[in-house]
Parts: C-alpha cells; structure tokens; sequence
C-alpha cells in the first residue's frame, strides 16, 4: 500500500513550534545539499505521524521530492516493505525513460524489491537501494519520511522489552500508589510488548494486573472496523469479564483503540483509560483526557462551544472544525 506524502491535517499541530522550528532546520540543511537524519521519538499518540504530516508539507513547499512510508504489521515481516513502499509511488508514475534513470547503474540490483527478477544476494538488493537513492536525489532533494518504524523490524520493538529489563531504574520513579485493579484490553499481534507493559504495570505500588482470559486479537481495533459485529463480540466479552472480575480500570495499550474505546465510557462501571495514564499517575504526572471529555461531550455544537477559546486561539475555520469532528465521530466505534 502506498500512501500519500498528506494525509490531511487540517490545522497547525498546537504547541509544537520548537519541533517544527527543528524540522525546518533539518529540512532546509538537506534541500540545499546538506543530507540530515531525524528521528522523531515519543509515546503513542503524542502527534509523531501529525508532525510527519508537516515536514511533508514543508518539504513539498521547499520544492522536495517526498517519499512516505508506515510500517505495520504488514511491513514486518515482509523483506523491503517499508523501501518498496516508499519507491513504488514514484517508479510507478515515473515514464520510461524517467524509470529507466532512476533505476540506472548498481541501482538495478534493487528490481528484484520491485517484483522484476531474483535477487541475487541480501547485500546487493541494499546496494542497490542505495544507489536508487542516490539517483533519485540527483534530481533534486528529496525527504525519505518513515512512520511507524518499531514496525519497521523485531530489533527496534525488543527496545520495549529493554526497558522492562531496567525497571529497577523505573521503579524509583513510581512513588506514587496507584490502588487499582486493572485489566488491560490485551492485543496479540506483539506480545513481547504486552508482556513488557504487564512487567511495568506491575513494579507499580498498589497496582494488581487482573487477567480476564477472554480472546485476544490484532494490534489495533480499527483493523477489525471490517468485522463490526464481530468486533463488537469482542469488545462485549472483554467488558463482561472486566466487570465480572471486578477491575476498577480497563486500560488499552494503543491510542487508536483509547479513542474508540472511551467511547463506551457511559455504559461500563469502570473507568476506561490508556495504560500510560497509570504509569503516568504512579510517577505524580496527571494531564486531563481533553479528547475523552470533548468526545464524551457527543454533541459537535457543544464540543465546538466547551472549545471556543481554543477554536479562537488558533484562528480554526469553525466549518472545518466541525468537518474534522463529523469524520470523528463517524469513523469511532
Ligand atoms: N500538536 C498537535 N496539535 C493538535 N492535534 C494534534 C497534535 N499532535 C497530534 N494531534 C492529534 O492527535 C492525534 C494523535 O496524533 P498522531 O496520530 O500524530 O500521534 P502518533 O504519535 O503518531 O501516534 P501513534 O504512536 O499511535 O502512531 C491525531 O488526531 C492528531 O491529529
Ligand atoms: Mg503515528
């Protein structure tokens, strides 16, 4: 799958001039001949794909080529996804003679990525990446965006696991009791990382990792949003078993799951939050769910009300804004 260099962030991201500033740097340096490597790092769903959204935007107006690219589950365990995903775009609209450039030289050892011949060893298809690389930058600059890169290869998602094995570094760090029964909405595509999370939750004082023993399926439950009855099946039982176990927090793991699942807040006697908010807790840091509250709210006039000042801070198009919102609350649930 071949994604576009936008995805269609509407507004600027709030509070993110210092980054922005530095991406410009690095982008800037790179369109006029300097090459720079970025990476942007964070928890899940702190705007790391909304800040690759803006430095596509940047580089398209600094007259660069933009290749994009998400990892996924996908991407993982299929050898050169992520550098087939970034190319495809390109080589595909590309003319003949256009092709025929950027493939010229020692390039031509990355065909085989591009379903053209065998490849004849690991070492040559790299270096013909390379040097398709190095051929397109010819033409002009060029920004190589990857999202997603823990999906990238087992090496980066064993950096989760690393940090459970330093936990007697952490466990200084939760002073804070956090008395709560938590079940956690388990996902079965990365269970290192859940056996991770459970190993964290657990150094917290206070805090008993309850679990429900129900089925336990995919990453994210948008890849189920195909499925809606049997998702919906699932989420059911995952509830009745929290609610039979008596937990007083269903925690999920991803943010895209917390912001369907907080959705359901209203019929369900614990609370529903993400597990970070318990890390977060043990260690004295509380910052308020705004979207939890504003999509709680569940009337777009009195979410855009409760939100003015912020709507008028940033000099958002109220059409847009309730434009956004509608697409929300449609794609939720
Ligand atoms: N600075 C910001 N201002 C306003 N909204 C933001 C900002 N950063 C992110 N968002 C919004 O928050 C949501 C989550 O952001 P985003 O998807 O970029 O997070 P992420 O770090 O890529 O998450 P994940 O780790 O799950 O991929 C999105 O709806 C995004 O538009
Ligand atoms: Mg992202």
């Amino acid at each position: 799958m071949t994604s576009s260099p936008l995805r269609g962030a509407v507004a600027k991201p709030l509070e993110r001039t210092a980054e922005l500033q530095q991406l410009s740097a690095v982008l800037a340096a790179a369109a006029s001949g300097a090459g720079r490597v970025c990476v942007i790092e964070g928890p899940s769903g702190i705007g790391k794909s909304r800040l690759l959204d803006e430095c596509a935007r940047s580089a398209q107006t600094l007259g660069m080529s933009v290749l994009r690219a998400r990892c996924s589950e996908l991407t993982r365990d299929y050898p050169y996804g992520v550098a087939r995903n970034l190319f495809e775009a390109i080589l595909v609209r590309a003319d003949v003679p256009t092709r025929a450039n950027l493939m010229r030289g020692p390039a031509a050892l990355a065909e085989p990525v591009f379903g053209n011949g065998e490849a004849a060893d690991e070492f040559g298809v790299l270096h013909g990446l390379y040097w398709l690389t190095v051929n397109l930058a010819e033409q002009g600059p060029t920004a190589i965006l990857v999202d997603d890169l823990p999906w990238a290869d087992d090496f980066s998602l064993r950096f989760l696991a690393h940090i459970a094995e330093r936990l007697d570094d952490l466990r200084r760090l939760f002073v804070h009791p956090v008395n709560k029964r938590v079940a956690l909405q388990e996902r079965s595509a990365l269970p290192n990382v859940m056996a991770a999370i459970k190993k964290v939750l657990g150094a917290i004082p206070g805090l008993e990792v309850v679990e429900l023993g129900v089925p336990v399926l995919s990453t994210q439950a948008s890849h189920l949003s195909v499925l809606p009855e049997f998702k919906a099946k699932l989420r059911e039982r995952e509830f009745a078993a929290a609610a039979l176990a008596g937990v007083t927090t269903f925690a999920s793991i991803f943010h895209a799951c917390h912001r369907e699942l907080i959705t359901y807040q209203p019929d369900v006697s614990f609370e529903l939050i993400n597990f970070m908010e318990l890390i977060g807790e043990s260690m004295g840091i509380h910052i308020p769910d705004l979207y939890k509250r504003l999509r709680l709210i569940g009337d777009i006039d009195a979410m855009i009300a409760d939100s003015a000042d912020l709507i008028a801070a940033h000099g958002l198009d109220l059409d847009t804004v309730r434009d956004v919102l509608a697409q929300d609350m449609a794609g939720a649930g």
